[in-house]
């Protein structure tokens, strides 16, 4: 469903190159968790913005659902970043002034009675159904992380992108937020590659990989 082929991404800093990505081959298949894990610097994140769109390859390409990215102008995948997939970083990035459902609603593509209540099933099955009126600075670190679960899969996302979701989080919390992820798969809704450096976040996966020096192995 997701593919990457020969996947490179070079950085150039004044004289220097830094391979961040370096022949990597990935299928991600339809409903399936995949984990990335691998220690800082190894290029996960680099290759997390290669088959999210977000950035392009030096070399290789891309496929989703059988279009190359090669083929989609900017615009393009910016459309299909936001109706296909969802994402979750180690910031929560939520928006202060908004209440918790609002910050859900972020992420909606299409906003209407029906979508907000799907909103608030959300927030209810990351345990915060009794708290959609709060402001980010009004929940735990904890509950702010659910929050942006809850907003990167309103729209039903078809793969979701966590990139160190846990990672300022103590092991029981980010065992909840991987919990939540994982459940969007189980539902059949989705499929999720989480980045992490703790395999014990794994342990749902159908397949770890190794990222090392922009390498991919298997773990
Ligand atoms: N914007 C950038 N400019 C230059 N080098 C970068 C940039 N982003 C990442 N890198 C380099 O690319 C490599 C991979 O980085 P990254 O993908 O962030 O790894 P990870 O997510 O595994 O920590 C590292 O050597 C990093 O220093
Ligand atoms: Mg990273």
């Amino acid at each position: 469903m997701l593919s990457g082929y020969d996947l490179a991404l070079d950085y150039r800093t004044g004289g220097s190159v830094a391979h961040a990505v370096d022949n990597v081959n990935l299928a991600v298949d339809q409903g399936s968790f995949v984990g990335l894990i691998g220690p800082s610097g190894s290029g996960k994140s680099s290759l997390m913005y290669l088959l999210s769109g977000l950035k392009r390859p030096t070399r290789g390409s891309v496929t989703f659902e059988g279009r190359d990215y090669h083929g989609i102008p900017a615009g393009g995948l910016m459309r299909l970043r936001r109706q296909r997939f969802g994402f979750v970083f180690q910031q929560h990035f939520l928006i202060n002034y908004l209440s918790a459902l609002e910050n859900v609603m972020v992420g909606a593509v299409r906003r209407n009675h029906e979508v907000a209540a799907y909103g608030q099933e959300l927030l209810r099955r990351v345990g915060l159904g009794n708290k959609l009126e709060k402001r980010p600075y009004q929940l735990s670190i904890g509950e702010r992380q659910r929050v942006a679960v809850a907003r990167a899969l309103v729209h039903h996302p078809a793969v979701v992108f966590a990139d160190e979701p846990t990672a300022s989080l103590d092991q029981a919390t980010g065992r909840e937020v991987i919990n939540l992820l994982a459940d969007y798969r189980a539902r059949g809704e989705g499929s999720l590659v989480v980045v992490t450096h703790d395999p014990a976040m794994l342990t749902g996966a159908d397949r770890v990989l190794q990222m090392r020096d922009g390498k991919l192995s298997a773990a």
